[in-house]
């Protein structure tokens, strides 16, 4: 029973919020005649001695005392005599735990969101050095369109801009105080909420007891945030892993994230990335922990509900790891653009844009100009030479409608170009994405 009763081996992370949320509530006790002004100094006092002690040696795990509140509360009773069963006095672990978890989530997405902040610039500043540089777009992994690295990677702000939202709603929507619920029906002490509220940052008490101690949609909100922002950064990771493989060699990681063979030197494994592909997958088991946790629990509190700690502290901490690893990446790496622009000429990139000239210049309905730019594809594969190195008599004998204006079309750089619609690959346009996110981001332009 001891050992399967214990939460203090992971409950324990949660004594910065236990001790706050302890002073809030005897200062709010003393204020409202429930406890006395000396009680309530020393119990006051008495905290601060204890949070000095977890400061300096850690908090002590002594299974028999279970979890961190009654850690402290002993600890407190050692410290200050019988008046520190006062601090108990219109409160249960229930309020206190669901409190306490609270202030740790919220204080997780603050985490998360300067991570992900840091990510943002690391972004913007690639985004806009290579806003005109030249790369393959694949779709199936296969040479579809050139496109710009710049345009490749704001891809991913845009992503992450997402993220941030998710976990500022979260942020908004959790940030009401359970504490004053007491065990699941409130008390029939006269305590203030409002007052508890406010010395903890919360918008608002909580409206029902029976809900504030016995649901953890908090924790859940902040899991599938972090859940899908994991899955995010494990699609960036991953387009490391590939532009960082000798075939494409887009890519050099920087030696700080990546590590050598144990037997064959050459090699330069992109591990950090591969980790952040693979913390994506616990991420998720994370998420579902939990959720398989709350499902089929009654009102109220159930002791299954102290497993809601473990996956939100695991993810919080792989999450961390994650957005700082791939801020590295993103802010380290020598993107070779030389080879990207080569790799972009490769697989006929440019057929639409053979496609498109047909429409514009020769008034040509797409399907039809659709089927002549196969034809041209396949004449110029049988050759083994790019579309632009077929002559014009060659094309012409395909529809003689075409002329040597579209040569011009046909570079990867008119390409891009082209591309200029909202939201588009041209380097032009890219730029102005950047320089918006950057003043939104309130950095210089
Ligand atoms: N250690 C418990 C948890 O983490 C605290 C709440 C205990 N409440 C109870 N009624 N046994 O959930």
């Amino acid at each position: 029973m001891r050992e399967i009763n214990a939460s203090i081996p992971f409950d324990k992370a949660l004594w910065r919020q236990d001790i706050a949320a302890s002073k809030a509530h005897v200062t709010m006790l003393a204020a409202q005649d429930i406890v006395s002004e000396a009680d309530a100094s020393a119990i006051l006092g008495g905290l601060d001695a204890i949070a000095a002690e977890y400061e300096a040696d850690g908090v002590p795990e002594d299974w028999d005392l279970e979890d961190i509140h009654m850690t402290t509360e002993s600890r407190l009773a050692e410290l200050i005599g019988p008046a520190a069963g006062r601090l108990h006095t219109a409160r249960s672990r229930n309020d206190q735990v669901a409190t306490d978890f609270r202030l740790w989530v919220r204080d997780a997405i603050d985490q998360t969101l300067a991570g992900l902040d840091a990510l943002q610039r690391a972004l913007l500043v690639q985004a806009e050095a290579h806003a005109g540089s030249i790369m393959p777009g694949f779709t199936h992994l296969q040479t579809a369109q050139p496109v710009t690295l710049g345009h490749h990677l704001m891809a991913y702000f845009e992503m992450v801009s997402r993220d941030v939202s998710r976990f500022e709603d979260a942020r908004a929507r959790m940030n009401q105080s359970p504490l004053g619920s007491a065990a699941l029906a409130g008390t029939g002490f006269p305590i203030d909420r409002y007052m508890t509220t406010q010395a903890l940052g919360f918008d608002a008490p909580t409206k029902n007891s029976l809900d504030a101690v016995s649901d953890r949609d908090f924790a859940l909100d902040y899991l599938q945030a972090a859940a899908q922002c994991s899955l995010h950064l494990s699609r960036l990771a991953e387009e490391f892993v590939i532009w960082a493989s000798q075939p494409f060699g887009f890519v050099r990681m920087a030696d700080s994230l990546s590590t050598g063979s144990s037997i064959m030197p050459q090699k330069k494994n992109p591990d950090a990335a591969e980790l952040v592909r693979g913390h994506a997958g616990r991420i998720v088991g994370c998420v579902t922990s939990l959720m398989v946790t709350m499902k089929g629990l009654p009102l109220a509190y159930s002791k299954d509900m102290q497993d809601d700690k473990p996956p939100v502290f695991e993810a919080a901490n792989l999450l961390g790891l994650s957005i700082a690893a791939m801020t590295g990446m993103v802010a380290d790496s020598t993107f070779k653009v030389d080879r990207m622009r080569q790799a972009a000429e490769l697989g006929y990139a440019t057929a639409t844009d053979l496609a498109d000239w047909l429409v514009t210049q020769a008034d040509i309905p797409f399907r039809e100009a659709h089927h002549i730019t196969g034809a041209a594809v396949k004449l110029a594969e049988s050759k083994g030479i790019a579309l632009d190195e077929l002559s014009i008599e060659d094309l012409k004998a395909i529809d003689e409608r075409i002329d040597d204006r579209v040569y011009k079309a046909l570079s990867v750089e008119a390409s891009v170009a082209a591309r200029a619609s909202y939201g588009g690959t041209a380097p032009d346009e890219v730029r102005k994405r950047v320089a918006e996110a950057k003043s939104a981001l309130g950095m210089d332009a």
